[in-house]
């Protein structure tokens, strides 16, 4: 694939019109076919435009673990085009803004009774304002304006934020909500296979850091099995979320102390990511758990 994927139409900026032109094109048909006149009209092409723009950050989530636990031409040339990949999810997203805005100011009564949620409204209005620095940092007049670790950690944690609000949001389709599509199940699975390949590529990095003297002290060897193991609940909660979001619902909220944040912060209480700390814990086992092996190659060292 190699020569086919240096080719300079699917690289670089060629790249980002490649799949932005179509992406608008697709978009401005959208609009002369949707009813304009009713919220619901609206509202799919919101819909329509956030599921061309999930695909796409999914693609920039995952990019460098993908190369770093599957190193092939394709990871490469995915990783190469991890910018482009951003800029065309930032594209997608300003499709939904200019449907969000139509919505409010055309549909006003739908978007107040219908759309309107108080803590919804936070999380979406905080994923744009992580994406709008994001995406004019991807070009050297905004990256100049800000630090190397700045923009590290403006991208680093505005990717996980976008991808948390995707990934929660298919949860909820899939695990709570009565009517999920099929699209709610490939994007919630998808989502949490992005999730697993950057935790997966962690822990790799950290076993091959074993026995080196900056990364501490191993955990016993138990660690392993136990860390597989406690991953593998993790993995069967991630999968069957439908049966304990309803007890869930009972634990978590309704506590005086708990009301602020049940109103304002986003993701509150995080059931969708609950599962994804048991894995994180059984990465962190799996990832300092000593390993005569690695334990031998450092003493030979
Ligand atoms: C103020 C900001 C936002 C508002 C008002 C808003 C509004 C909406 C509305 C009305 C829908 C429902 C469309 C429908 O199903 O008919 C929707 C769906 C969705 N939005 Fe947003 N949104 C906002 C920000 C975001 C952000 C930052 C993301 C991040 C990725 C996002 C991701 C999604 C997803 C994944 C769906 C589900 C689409 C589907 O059904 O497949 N939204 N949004």
């Amino acid at each position: 694939m190699k020569p086919y994927l240096k080719k300079k139409s699917i690289n670089g900026w060629p790249l980002f019109w490649l799949i932005s032109a179509p992406l608008s094109t697709g978009m401005i048909v959208a609009i002369t076919k949707a009813d304009l006149s009713t919220g619901e009209g609206i509202s799919s092409l919101i819909q329509l435009s956030v599921r061309c723009a999930v695909p796409l950050l999914y693609t920039a989530f995952l990019a460098s673990s993908a190369h770093s636990l599957f190193s092939s031409d394709f990871t490469a040339w995915i990783l190469r085009n991890r910018k482009y990949f951003g800029l065309c999810f930032a594209l997608a997203m300003a499709w939904q803004a200019v449907f969000i805005i139509w919505m409010v100011g055309a549909s006003t009564n739908y978007y107040a009774n219908e759309v309107f949620v108080l803590r919804d409204l936070i999380e979406g209005l905080l994923g744009y304002i992580v994406l709008v620095p994001m995406a004019l940092t991807t070009f050297k007049f905004g990256r100049r304006l800000i630090t190397r670790k700045q923009w590290r950690l403006l991208h680093k944690t505005g990717i996980y934020y976008l991808w948390a609000y995707a990934f929660s949001v298919y949860w909820w389709e899939i695990f709570y909500y009565r009517d999920p599509v099929f699209l709610d199940y490939a994007f919630y699975w998808t989502g949490l296979l992005a999730w697993g390949l950057r935790a997966a590529a962690w822990t790799k990095a950290r076993r091959n850091s074993i026995g080196n003297s900056s990364a501490g002290a191993p955990l016993h060897r138990l660690a392993g099995p136990l860390g597989l193991a406690v991953a593998s609940i993790g993995i069967g909660a991630a999968s069957f979320g439908s049966a304990w979001v309803q007890p869930s619902q009972e634990i978590l909220y309704g506590y005086a102390l708990t009301r602020i944040p049940e109103a304002f912060f986003p993701y509150w209480p995080f059931e969708p990511f609950l599962p994804l700390l048991v894995i994180g814990v059984g990465c962190l086992l799996i990832g300092n758990a000593d390993d005569w092996k690695n334990r031998t190659n450092a003493s030979r060292v």
